[in-house]
Parts: C-alpha cells; sequence; structure tokens
C-alpha cells in the first residue's frame, strides 16, 4: 500500500512541484491549502503532469477542529511537509500578528494532531533567512542564527525551535528542516510555477513580467555592495530539485534512517550568482534583452548567501542538477504558458 504524506501548502509554488514529485516516487498525497496564494486549477495541473490527481481539501491550518477532521478522515497519514505559510517579507513587518499567527499556530496545530493520529514525521519550510549576513560563506547549518530581520524571518526561526522543544519533550516526532535558498524556475511542463498575486516582490518574476512587457523595467537593488560586480549575490535552487529534496527526506524519516530526531539541511546549489550575473544569463538563455536599470538599495537586503550544501549532498543524498540556463528557460517558459492562458 502506498504510504500517504500530507502536504500543506501542497497548491502553491513549492508546494506543487513537491507534491509531483512525491506522486513520481510512488507516494500518494493529500494537499491542503486555504487558496489564500494559490488557486483550485493547480490540482487539475498537477494531474495533468502525473496523470494521479491528489486528494485535495480547502482548509486553513489555522483550523484546529478543521484539521482534527481532516486526519480522522484521511487515516494513515505517515508524515506532513509544511508549507503552508504567509512569505512576503515586506507585508509581515506591515502586519507582524497576522504572520505570527498564520505561520506560528499554524505549526503548533500540526505537532498538537500528530501523536493523536500516529504521524511520526514532519519537514519544515525552513530558509537561509535564518543565517542573516553570515561571518563565513558558504554558510553550512552550524553557522549561528542570526537576529532576524522581519517577523517573517522570525517566524521561521521560532518554527525551528517550536519543532526543536517539542521533540525534546518526548513528543514521538522525527523533523527535517530545510533552510531553502532562493527557490526559482518552473515546472519542464510549463504546467507548474509561481504565480505572484499583485507586483511581485521576488526578483525572477519581476524579471519575466519585465521580459514579456507587463513591467516597463526592472530596478537592480543598488550595486555599491561589496561584491564583485556591486549587486547582491544569492543561491538560485531550481524549484524541481527543491521538490526533489523533500521527498528524499521524507523516505529518509520514513525508513527511520535519521541520525538525530531534528535534522537540519542548507538547500542550495553551492554557487552565488550576483543580480547582474542572472540578468545576463537570463538573456544569454532566452535570448530575450531585458530592459533593467540600477536603483537604489533595498532596506533589509542581504549583501551575498550562498550555500554549503555539503551535508545535504552527503547525509541526505541530494544534490542539485539543474543548470541555471535550463532553470531559467523554465522560468521564461511559465511566463509564456501564462500569457497564452490569459492569465498574466
Ligand atoms: N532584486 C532586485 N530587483 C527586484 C527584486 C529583487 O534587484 O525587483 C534583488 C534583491 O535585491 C536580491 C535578489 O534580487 O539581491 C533576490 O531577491 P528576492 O526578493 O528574489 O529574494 P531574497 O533573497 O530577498 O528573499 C528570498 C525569499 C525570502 C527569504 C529570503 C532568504 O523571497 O522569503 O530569500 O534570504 F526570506
Amino acid at each position: 500500500m502506498k504510504e500517504i504524506i500530507l502536504v500543506t501548502g501542497g497548491t502553491g509554488y513549492i508546494g506543487s512541484h513537491t507534491v509531483v514529485e512525491l506522486q513520481n516516487a510512488g507516494y500518494d498525497v493529500v494537499i491542503v491549502d486555504n487558496l489564500s496564494n494559490s488557486s483550485a486549477d493547480v490540482v487539475d495541473n498537477i494531474e495533468k503532469v502525473t496523470g494521479i490527481r491528489p486528494a485535495f481539501e480547502q482548509l486553513d491550518c489555522l483550523n484546529f477542529a478543521g484539521m482534527d477532521a481532516l486526519f480522522q478522515k484521511y487515516q494513515g497519514i505517515k508524515a506532513i511537509i509544511h508549507f503552508a505559510a504567509s512569505k512576503a517579507v515586506g507585508e509581515s513587518v506591515q502586519k507582524p500578528l497576522l504572520y505570527y499567527r498564520n505561520n506560528l499556530v499554524s505549526l503548533i496545530n500540526l505537532l498538537e494532531l500528530m501523536p493523536k493520529y500516529g504521524v511520526g514525521g514532519i519537514v519544515f519550510s525552513s530558509s537561509c533567512t535564518v543565517y542573516g549576513q553570515p561571518d563565513e560563506l558558504p554558510v553550512t547549518e552550524n553557522a549561528p542564527i542570526k537576529k532576524a530581520e522581519s517577523p517573517y524571518g522570525n517566524t521561521k526561526q521560532i518554527n525551528e525551535e517550536i519543532i526543536r522543544d517539542t521533540i525534546t519533550s518526548g513528543a514521538p516526532i522525527n523533523a527535517i528542516l530545510l533552510r531553502y535558498f532562493n527557490p526559482i524556475g518552473a515546472h519542464p511542463t510549463a504546467l507548474l510555477g509561481e504565480l505572484p498575486n499583485g507586483v511581485p516582490q521576488n526578483l525572477i518574476p519581476y524579471l519575466t513580467q519585465t521580459a514579456i512587457g507587463i513591467r516597463e523595467k526592472l530596478g537592480v537593488f543598488g550595486d555599491d555592495y561589496n561584491t564583485p560586480d556591486g549587486s547582491c549575490i544569492r543561491d538560485y535552487i531550481n524549484v524541481v530539485d527543491l521538490a526533489k529534496a523533500h521527498v528524499v527526506a521524507i523516505s529518509r524519516i520514513l525508513e527511520q534512517k535519521q541520525e538525530e530526531k531534528v535534522e537540519v539541511f542548507n538547500i542550495g546549489t553551492g554557487r552565488g550568482l550576483s543580480v547582474l550575473e542572472l540578468i545576463h544569463a537570463f538573456e544569454a538563455a532566452t535570448g530575450v534583452k531585458l530592459n533593467y536599470q540600477i536603483v537604489g538599495r533595498r532596506a533589509g537586503d542581504i549583501e551575498k548567501v550562498w550555500a554549503n550544501p555539503e551535508r545535504a549532498n552527503n547525509v541526505l543524498g541530494w544534490k542539485a542538477e539543474t543548470s541555471i540556463e535550463d532553470t531559467l528557460r523554465s522560468a521564461w517558459n511559465w511566463q509564456l504558458k501564462l500569457r497564452e492562458r490569459g492569465i498574466q
């Protein structure tokens, strides 16, 4: 019998790609999502990609009674991948309580319900934001956690601690915390991808919307940083590669291969790219010329960060595989497909 995995936020950007990879690996998936930042046709598109329709419940993880009923309905859930969260850094500064409530209470509800239903594993969506500006690069999992720059970042740090404290207290739970670097790109079928609400805050959706003419110009936030070309450096990780890391993490938990009850892995490529390098890579990979301009720095930006992914490579047995060119082409194809579908 197939093992059942609950994916919260499974119609979102990273969630939907992960559902596909879980299905490809032979798992049965139940998605729970309140559709606050996604739409139900993502479920149709997942089915188009894999030929399998995942179970879907439109429900907010804040709804404890609703979640309790969900675990009753789908007996035998083995593990959870918890994506569901609010994720806009700027909005979190404006609405901190919304972020603390959404992101903390959702996790608390899951951790309270897991023992009741014998769900023994959780993979948590964390972020390299917990490192702030690291003192040493590439950054390893042992780097100190820095004071969060935003309520959003703080929720990631606090949630990591909530998981640790719960497990230390003796809860029968095993966890893997995946600290993502910068996820970009889309599914190679162009059926799944990132669908930003309103004006995109992140680089790649803004870039592809500029390339297709929705935005006039991409602003590069600063060229006076202490980096070779002066623009900020990030570790851009392909979203399908990232999705596969979750499948490996789930198998590791279910096969009881963990060395500790809480394990942490950086999920990145190990390669840092500047904003300007990324723009040039996009132009080279797609042949599309981009209108961009250097503008002022964005408050709160980290100057440079990229992963040391060796622990994920060696212990988890996962490695980023997709080239940046293929990744950028996938992002562009997704943007073209959105136009074709009349969405953006
Ligand atoms: N950038 C621009 N112009 C834009 C948008 C972004 O130059 O219009 C630059 C940023 O200054 C940054 C880089 O592109 O140097 C990447 O910016 P993103 O907003 O795409 O990503 P961030 O690294 O700022 O943030 C991401 C996630 C957060 C997470 C953080 C962890 O969006 O959720 O990584 O470092 F917290």
